[in-house]
């Protein structure tokens, strides 16, 4: 038992993941955030083994496509009663990985971690058969989710992507409350306290000591004292590293004052408001050049 739950609190978020490979998540919910959160009883894990459920002597999970085409298609059956034994019991969403799904967000991760439950299938193969979202879609939210533009082997590595995502963002899971907030994207998701100068932007680099390493300084304006200063200092390399990663993002800006707009304008893009940036021609993303 964690020291939460010995002190009464209530887990604030369960998490079920169902796989053909419970090994593949030994190790990774031990360690880090997500190992001391769960140690504190924040978040709580349970890994099942799909083949629990399978219905023949082999343990078969998975049967040739309808339709024909290469690979094998998970079996709707054995889901189906490993999804009523597992998601039953209570609220939860249940989430699918899978590259043809919704892409995953910052978003989504803080609407996840206001959950209470998530229930992670883990697809292998061509995928899970069709009607066991369907199904479950009638039953409960259900959500295919996508990380990225990518296949993958199966929906294992995604579900520890999103759990990551998620758990950092529950309550006391962060050592500095307001970090999540300082994040990529994390003004985006409205996160309390959190500065809104990073709002629909990826962060800059950031600096430690030494303030000299390899003839590199670190830029001034961080060691003035000047929270203002820093400030502006931060957004200005937030935009253009986003400008130089992320034009999709940069494009969808609302609101820029007119040192952003000068900022994007030195980096190549056209003034907010004159249609599609334009790709910039030059762009560096290190703050070695932005004198103070
Ligand atoms: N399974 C295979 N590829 C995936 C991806 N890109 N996202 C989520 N689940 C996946």
């Amino acid at each position: 038992m964690s020291e939460a739950q010995r002190r009464g609190d209530a887990v604030r978020l369960r998490v079920d993941i169902v796989t053909i490979f419970p090994a593949y998540f030994n190790g990774p919910l031990d360690v880090s955030l997500i190992g001391k959160a769960a140690a504190r009883g924040d978040i709580e894990f349970a890994v099942h083994d799909l083949r629990r459920w399978a219905r023949d002597a082999h343990r078969t999970v998975d049967d040739m496509p309808f339709g024909g085409g290469p690979g094998m298609v998970m079996k709707p059956d054995v889901w189906g009663d490993a999804l009523d034994d597992i998601a039953g019991a209570g609220p939860a969403t249940l989430v699918v990985p899978t590259p043809s799904g919704l892409p995953f967000s910052q978003e989504l991760a803080a609407r996840y971690a206001a959950q209470p439950r998530l229930v992670f299938a883990c697809g292998r193969y061509e995928g899970i058969d069709g009607r066991v979202v369907e199904a479950m879609r009638a039953r409960m939210p259900t959500d295919e989710i996508s990380i990225g533009d990518y296949v993958l082997a199966g929906g294992e590595a995604a579900a520890l992507v999103i759990t990551e995502a998620v758990a950092r963002l529950l309550p006391g899971v962060l050592g500095n409350a307001s970090s999540a907030g300082d994040d990529s994207f994390g003004g985006a998701a409205g996160a309390a306290g959190g500065p809104r100068y990073m709002c629909g932007l990826v962060e800059g680099p950031v600096y430690t000591r030494p303030r000299s390493w390899r003839g590199h300084e670190v830029p001034g304006v961080l060691l003035s004292g000047d929270h203002a200063a820093i400030a502006r200092w931060r957004r200005d390399m937030a935009l253009r590293r986003t400008a130089a990663y992320r034009p999709d993002l940069i494009r969808a800006l609302r609101d820029l004052d007119p040192r952003d707009q000068q900022v994007l304008a030195e980096a190549g893009f056209p003034a907010a408001g004159d249609g599609p940036g334009a790709p910039p021609a030059r762009f560096p993303v290190g703050g070695e050049d932005m004198a103070h």
